[in-house]
């Protein structure tokens, strides 16, 4: 498989599962636009890192998703900055749980606004360049979240619900057009935006970090491991695959058996 000669841009991809999953596409060749919201000389630490290891072209661009025009301009600043792109990863997210009937609405606003709403608008500004091009891939970063809910997370299961909605739209949109549109739907994976559900855990059992992770991954997910975020990066790599591109407008389970049940 390869991806030489393409351009991909990943959000959130200083860290977690948006860095895996820059490192796969640059192990295939993808150029790769690195994004994140942490210090600029950091990005760029990074990128010429993930140049070094894989001898592809990376660097870094910074944007505040949750700025509308910041994530419109992404698209455009990595345009300017590689000529072309071919491939959109919106991975970029976050999360904050609490019971419904006390849900922060600052909180509910800025997951609609970083998980939903910039995955639109970043859409919306690579649409043109694709369809000129005649070639496309969209990779949304959803979760087992867009396919079933768990409690105390209505905002983030509202948002990735939408997100597997707004793939399949743009699927519809985009199916003559040589673009595909797919959605990753993860299970736990180990990653830092886990770590407050991993402390409330330790503190309601009273254990240690490694416990309180046992007993999340248990309680969900039957492989009963706390996934590498390789194993996300693997799959979108094989969606931006030529191999592909006959699937578009799905919602792909990468969960350990989670939605099985
Ligand atoms: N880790 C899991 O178990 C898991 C499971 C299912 C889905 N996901 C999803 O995977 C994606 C990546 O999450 P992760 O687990 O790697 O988390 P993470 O916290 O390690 O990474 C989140 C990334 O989003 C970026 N980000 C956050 N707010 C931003 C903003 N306002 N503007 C720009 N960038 C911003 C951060 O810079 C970071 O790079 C998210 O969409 C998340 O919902 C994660």
């Amino acid at each position: 498989m390869s991806l030489n000669n393409r351009i991909a841009l990943v959000t959130g991809s200083n860290q977690g599962i948006g860095l895996a999953i820059a490192e796969v596409l640059a192990r295939h060749g993808a150029d790769i636009v690195l994004h994140g919201l942490c210090a600029v000389e950091e990005g760029e630490r990074q990128a010429r890192e993930l140049t070094e290891a894989w001898g592809t072209g990376v660097s870094f661009l910074p944007a505040d998703l949750g700025v509308p025009d910041e994530a419109a301009g992404l698209v455009e600043a990595a345009v300017a900055r590689h000529g072309r792109l071919d491939i959109l990863v919106n991975n970029a997210g976050i999360q904050y749980t609490a019971p419904l009937d006390e849900y922060p609405l600052a909180r509910w606003d800025a997951i609609q606004a970083i998980n939903l709403r910039a995955p639109f608008l970043l859409t919306q500004a690579a649409l043109p360049h694709m369809r000129r091009q005649g070639w496309g891939r969209i990779v949304n970063i959803a979760s087992v979240h867009g396919l079933v809910a768990s409690v105390n997370k209505s905002a983030y299961c509202a948002a990735k619900h939408g997100l597997v909605g707004l793939t399949k739209v743009a699927a519809l949109e985009t199916a003559t057009d040589g673009i595909t549109v797919n959605a990753i739907c993860p299970g736990w994976t180990e990653t830092p935006i886990l770590e407050p559900q991993i402390a409330a855990r330790a503190a309601q059992l009273g254990t240690g970090r490694d416990a309180a992770i046992r007993s999340l991954v248990a309680e969900k997910q039957p492989n009963q491991t706390l996934m590498p975020p390789a194993w996300i990066g693997e799959m979108a790599a094989f969606l931006c695959s030529d191999a592909a591109a006959g699937i578009t407008g799905t919602a792909l389970p990468v969960d350990g058996g989670w939605t099985a049940q």
